[in-house]
């Protein structure tokens, strides 16, 4: 795949952690020229440091931050930010020879709780909202935009979207989950030629999210084992996976749906 190509770009939790890195990685390589970076998160400040860390590298793209709470976002939400930088930047979404959204926000949910404890629907409605319902209507919404366009959806997944691990029974559940949609996507969507998804699974990696699991885990082995993996160092830098990402995208090596791991390549 060339990423040298004038691209629209929306990547979610793009303030920190691998969502940061994927920005700034892909944002190197697109053309400077009439392509359009969005920025979601929170955090308006680091949002605002991702942005400068881009221009320093590209100066001609147009980068826009907008600060989200995705617990709580609806589809319209995503409908207007979608229509408003396409208006602020004078653009159709015809002219773009590609979309990329970049489904990366996540949080791990309460690592404390066994799975037989994770009953509370009040607390499940908010994590899903914020895990798998803000993305599928992100999805929605960018799938309708650019539905002419050569798109290519990635989900940040995880070796836990297929595989039980202990104190992750939120996470394991959610990511499960959307991991499926995706696929369902691809599945859907493979008639049309026009849109390519990947479930990437980025390894471990040194963020915000991994000190948590190492903090929080009720399960003793599994807080041994994130924290012997970042004292090691065994565990990946977010330039490392973001790096091999690109890789993965420009040697085109996957079909799409597939679910492929760090360690596959
Ligand atoms: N780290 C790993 O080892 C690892 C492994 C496999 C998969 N992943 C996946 O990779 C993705 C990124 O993980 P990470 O380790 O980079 O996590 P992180 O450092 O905790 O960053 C999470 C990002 O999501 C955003 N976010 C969190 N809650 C949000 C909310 N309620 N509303 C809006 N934005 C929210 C955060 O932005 P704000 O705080 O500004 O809102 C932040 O930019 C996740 O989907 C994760 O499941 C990570």
């Amino acid at each position: 795949m060339d990423l040298k190509q004038k691209t629209y770009l929306l990547v979610t939790g793009a303030s920190r952690g691998i969502g940061r890195e994927f920005a700034q990685q892909l944002a190197k390589r697109i053309s400077g020229k009439g392509s359009l970076v969005v920025l979601l998160g929170r955090d308006l400040n680091l949002l605002d440091e991702t942005k400068a860390n881009i221009l320093r590298v590209n100066a001609e793209l147009e980068v826009y931050t907008y600060s989200l709470e995705l617990s709580q976002c609806q589809a319209e939400d995503f409908s207007k930010i979608l229509s408003e930088t396409l208006e602020k930047s004078n653009a159709k979404a015809e002219g773009f020879e590609r979309a990329i959204v970049i489904h990366n926000a996540g949080t791990l949910g309460d690592a404390s709780k066994h799975a037989r404890e994770i009953g509370d629907t009040a607390y499940l409605e908010k994590f899903f909202h914020t895990n798998l319902f803000s993305a599928l209507a992100l999805n929605c919404e960018f799938m309708r935009v650019f539905r002419d366009q050569a798109k290519l959806v990635v989900n940040l997944s995880t070796l836990a979207a297929i595989q039980p691990i202990p104190s992750m029974a939120y996470y394991c559940t959610v990511k499960a989950a959307r991991e499926m949609y995706f696929r369902v996507l691809a599945k859907e969507e493979e008639s049309t030629d026009k849109t390519l998804v990947l479930n990437y699974a980025p390894g471990m990696i040194d963020t915000q999210m991994t000190v948590q699991v190492e903090r929080e885990a009720h399960d003793p082995t599994i807080k041994a084992m994130f924290r012997e993996q970042r004292e090691s160092k065994v565990m990946l830098t977010t330039e490392q996976t973001a790096l091999k990402f690109i890789k993965i995208l420009e040697s085109k090596v996957f079909q799409s749906g597939d679910h492929i791991d760090y360690r596959d390549y």
